[in-house]
């Protein structure tokens, strides 16, 4: 990870590739401790109002894409169950994460890119992604996946980090940028990994832009909803 290019402007898909399989790889023990950190907790909150977009009047089918260490599909058998979650992640450390974090439920645990996603064709009610896209190597690929896969009317439901609109958010966000490798290096002796979480927020889409997006790939009835002015959001688009 030393020398890596973390200039997300610059780069191949193959460096990202390669950045993001090392960036998770070397983080996935203490992922979760620096979501808890760097966030203040927050991060649950956020990821607890985004399954509350999920209808669970009856069982649904969901993808939890770029699942990571399981944190969503945890929040959903929690406090939802009326599902049945697919987990898929193209790093086997933070599977393996989620695998253990759980292992009580019994569940289809995938590895493999959201690029080209191994499903039949409207497959899934729900396509959830935390914090996924922005690392994704191709999104345009990955959101016609998301798309493919989904039933008609399926949801796709993203939360990401975005871009706060008002100016005491955005300075201090611009502090919490430059805070975040550093804690990175205190807490989790990887500066680097640190850094690209904040380069990858930097450069991924605001609000509009990723609507625009969506759009694109043929989702309708988009929504947006901004969580703490606009430093992160929850767009939903329907197939
Ligand atoms: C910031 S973590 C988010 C994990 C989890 N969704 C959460 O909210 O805590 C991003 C995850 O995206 C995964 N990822 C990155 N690129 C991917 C791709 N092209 N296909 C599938 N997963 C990918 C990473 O391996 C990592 O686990």
């Amino acid at each position: 990870m030393k020398n890596s290019n973390l200039n997300l402007k610059n780069i191949t898909s193959k460096e990202k590739r390669n950045l993001v399989k090392n960036v998770f790889t070397e983080v996935s023990k203490n992922y979760d401790f620096m979501n808890d950190l760097m966030s203040f907790g927050l991060h649950r909150l956020w990821k607890i109002q985004f399954c509350n977009f999920i209808d669970f009047s009856s069982k649904k089918k969901i993808l939890d894409l770029a699942a990571g260490s399981g944190d969503l599909t945890k929040i959903i058998y929690e406090n939802f169950n009326n599902c049945d979650v697919t987990l898929i992640d193209s790093n086997k450390k933070m599977l393996d994460e989620a695998k253990k974090k759980l292992s009580k439920y019994k569940l289809d645990f995938i590895q493999s890119f959201a690029e080209n996603l191994p499903f039949k064709k409207s497959t899934f009610d729900y396509v959830i992604c935390a914090f996924g896209v922005r690392n994704f190597t191709d999104m345009d690929k990955a959101l016609s996946e998301s798309y493919r896969t989904l039933k008609s009317k399926g949801k796709f439901l993203c939360l990401e980090f975005s871009k706060p609109n008002n100016m005491p958010f955005k300075i201090a966000f611009k502090i919490y940028g430059k805070i975040i490798p550093k804690m990175g290096k205190v807490f989790a002796n990887n500066e680097n990994a640190y850094k690209y979480l904040i380069e990858s927020i930097k450069s991924f889409p605001d609000q509009e832009k990723f609507s625009n997006i969506l759009q694109k790939h043929k989702f309708k009835n988009i929504e947006c909803y901004d969580i703490l002015s606009g430093i992160a959001s929850i767009h939903i688009g329907e197939k």
